[in-house]
């Protein structure tokens, strides 16, 4: 895998045992900003069904869930599960459910809106993870990812996230799997910079 893939942490060990426990963790008590802005770039309401591909300990799930939205969080990594579960005393209408982007655990057009973040720098098959989300998506589904945006060459944790460039080239892969609208943005809601692409399924 070379730096410039967007799914360059892909072997990434670090969501097991107790080092994901950790790990899941301080993802929860960081990850508030990022998750009402999926939230509020996806305009989420009651009328929608979510699904947060790699939802970690679940705090974009339970922002959606606040909105009024059904939601289903998906994690190949079971320690994430137990502690989204764990973080969820009022379920609501919310599922939790074990899989990966590329091959998710949905119905066809079962969902309006589909997101995914901090992970897809993780996922081992961008195209199947592509074509995954187009046929979970209903016909004018929403598609969000969000990574932290990282700089060229930069190394360890830093590199956890997407450069410009990789944002764009995902953006790119996006039109090729037959999403419409696809487009980054950039976003500062706290003091990180985040990389944002968003698209459409026709
Ligand atoms: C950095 S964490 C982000 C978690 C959560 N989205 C958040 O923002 O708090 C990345 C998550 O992606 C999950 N993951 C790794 N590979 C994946 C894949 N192929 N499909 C879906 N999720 C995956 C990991 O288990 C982990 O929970």
């Amino acid at each position: 895998m070379t730096a410039d893939a967007v799914n360059h942490h892909a072997d990434h060990p670090g969501f097991a045992g107790v080092t994901g426990l950790l790990v899941g963790l301080i993802m929860s008590l960081a990850g508030g900003a990022v998750a009402r802005l999926a939230a509020d770039l996806t305009s989420v309401s009651k009328a929608d069904r979510v699904v947060d591909v790699g939802c970690g300990p679940g705090t974009a799930v339970r922002e959606a869930g606040r909105r009024g939205a059904r939601v289903v969080g998906v994690d190949p990594a079971p320690v994430m599960l137990r502690l989204a579960r764990a973080l969820t005393p009022n379920r609501g209408a919310i599922t939790w459910v074990e899989g990966t982007a590329e091959d998710l655990p949905a119905r066809d057009a079962s969902a309006t809106v589909v997101w995914s973040l901090a992970t897809v720098h993780h996922w081992r098959d961008v195209t199947a993870g592509l074509s995954e989300i187009k046929r979970v998506l209903c016909p004018g589904g929403r598609f969000l990812t969000i990574e932290r945006q990282a700089q060229p060459g930069a190394t360890g944790l830093a590199s956890h996230g997407w450069t410009p460039q990789q944002a764009e080239s995902f953006a790119a892969q996006c039109l090729t799997a037959g999403f419409a609208d696809a487009r980054v943005e950039n976003h500062t809601p706290g003091r990180r910079a985040l990389v944002i692409v968003k698209a459409v399924r026709p």
